[in-house]
């Protein structure tokens, strides 16, 4: 929203949230301090804020004025009920159907903004035109492909835009609307239209696609420690290949993000609703290969610290779920560091961008402990070489450039020997480390 309200200066765009802290950090007089860490996007948030960009939690006003909006409320996966650990929870989305269809008293086009499973554009349509005040509804599907720590250069420099329609010459109309919106800078060659249920189905489907990339090189990358061969060099071998291409193709110790699984799930759970059992198969082993990358990095490191890491300190380096980025949704962190926890290592964690309190909530929200016991096995430091002095052993778990520029013969000079790493996203140069002394462990090495 912010780029488009940079981008058109002649729109008002006003972004409501029900949750008034993070409407107030929005609102911060310093666009640095907003709430999320983005290259690039305080300085879009400064140009636009208070010209035609808004942040408010009057959200029944906002409605009342807006001619078009964008639902662009969390869908994560139900935790409850049928469903529950899979589908996609739209409860949140209902609940903003249903209070557009209370407040709106004149014609509207909604635009389904967050990533919803398809066929849901027929439950908003249903409840807009049976609660509300006879007005007129468009529902449109535009997905949105940005990735966090690139978002502002996504948005600004699209693949593509993706608006899905109805057919009729009013869906028609709705959709050409939002395509004059986005010919502000994106171009037309650039701007796909497709009917409603392409568009809701195509956003699952990159999701789906991308982070099966991860999983196959990740799958390959165990093969590579068995076999002596090296998963960076398989990585450009076969990327090098057009029909396959270099992205999506580095080895880690897993995907994180509130995305990739969270879709891939409410896919499966879609291919499952429909009966197609082999389909949802298909697509689980994605989640499975990813879930066991993350546990056969926490076991590597007990396994090479001679089999226990009981009242050893580990340095974790990294905690977003990549570089760039203040999110740690389903940061694979998160995971290793619970493994650690359990053969009762004590962490001490330095992200460049994350806080103490959102690590310790992490944790805690896996329920594996009290959150006392987190507390006591986890230190949160300041600064990575206070986080690394006397450690067994450090384990990268993000790849902030920053971590390439350390001085490492001092953090080897601090450490317990033998000094260990663990480079879980293979950014380290791993023969200079050896050199100085470590022993070296990268992912499909
Ligand atoms: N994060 C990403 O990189 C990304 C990328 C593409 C698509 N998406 C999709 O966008 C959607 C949102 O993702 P997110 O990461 O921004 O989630 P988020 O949880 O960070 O933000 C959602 C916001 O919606 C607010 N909200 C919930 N119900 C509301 C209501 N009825 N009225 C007003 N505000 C309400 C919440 O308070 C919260 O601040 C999801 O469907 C996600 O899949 C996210």
């Amino acid at each position: 929203m912010a780029v488009i309200a940079q981008k058109c200066p002649e729109i008002q765009v006003t972004v409501v949230d029900l949750n008034e802290a993070r409407i107030q950090a929005w609102n911060d007089e310093d666009a640095k301090n907003i709430p999320i860490y983005e290259p690039g996007l305080s300085d879009v948030v400064a140009e636009a804020r208070n010209r035609n960009l808004f942040f408010s939690t009057d959200v029944e006003k906002a409605i009342d004025e807006a001619e078009m909006i964008f639902i662009s409320v969390n869908t994560p996966t139900k935790t409850y009920g049928a469903g529950k650990g899979m589908a996609a929870d739209l409860k949140f989305i209902e609940l903003c159907a249903r209070q557009i269809a209370k407040v709106s008293k004149s014609d509207k086009i909604v635009v389904e903004k967050s990533t919803l499973p398809v066929r849901t554009a027929e439950a908003i349509k249903s409840i807009l035109n049976n609660t509300g005040n006879g007005v007129n509804f468009q529902i449109l599907s535009n997905p949105e492909f940005l990735a966090e720590g690139t978002a502002v250069q996504d948005l600004l420099n699209p693949d593509r835009i993706l608006i899905g329609g109805d057919p009729s010459p009013e869906g028609k109309e709705a959709v050409e609307a939002l395509v004059e919106i986005y010919s502000n800078w994106v171009d037309s060659s650039k701007i796909l239209t497709t009917n409603l249920w392409s568009s809701e189905l195509s956003k699952l489907t990159a999701n789906a696609f991308l982070a099966q990339r991860v999983s196959s090189v990740n799958a390959i990358s165990e093969l590579c420690e068995k076999t002596g061969a090296d998963v960076n060099e398989v990585a450009k071998a076969i990327g090098m290949d057009s029909r396959i291409g270099s992205k999506f193709l580095k080895a880690s110790v897993g995907f994180g993000g509130s995305c990739f699984q969270k879709d891939i799930l409410n896919l499966v759970y879609i291919a499952k609703s429909y009966g197609l059992h082999e389909v949802a198969d298909y697509w689980e082993q994605v989640i499975i290969m990813n879930d066991h990358q993350k546990k056969r990095f926490a076991d590597k490191i007990v396994s090479t610290l001679y089999n226990t890491v009981s009242g050893k300190k580990i340095a974790f380096l990294g905690w977003a779920f990549k570089k760039d980025t203040n999110d740690t949704r389903e940061s694979a962190a998160i995971y290793v560091a619970d493994d650690l926890i359990n053969e009762q290592a004590s962490l001490s964690v330095f992200d460049p961008k994350v806080s103490e309190s959102q690590i310790l909530s992490d944790l805690n929200y896996l329920n594996s402990r009290a959150a006392s016991e987190n507390r006591s096995q986890v230190s949160v430091l300041e600064n990575p070489y206070d986080a690394c002095k006397e450690a067994h052993a450090i384990a990268v778990l993000t790849e902030w450039d920053e971590f390439k520029t350390y001085d490492w013969e001092k953090i080897y000079n601090q450490m317990q020997k033998p000094a260990f790493v663990f480079d879980g996203r293979n950014v380290l140069d791993g023969k200079k480390l050896t050199e100085i002394g470590f022993i070296y462990n990268g992912i499909g090495l």
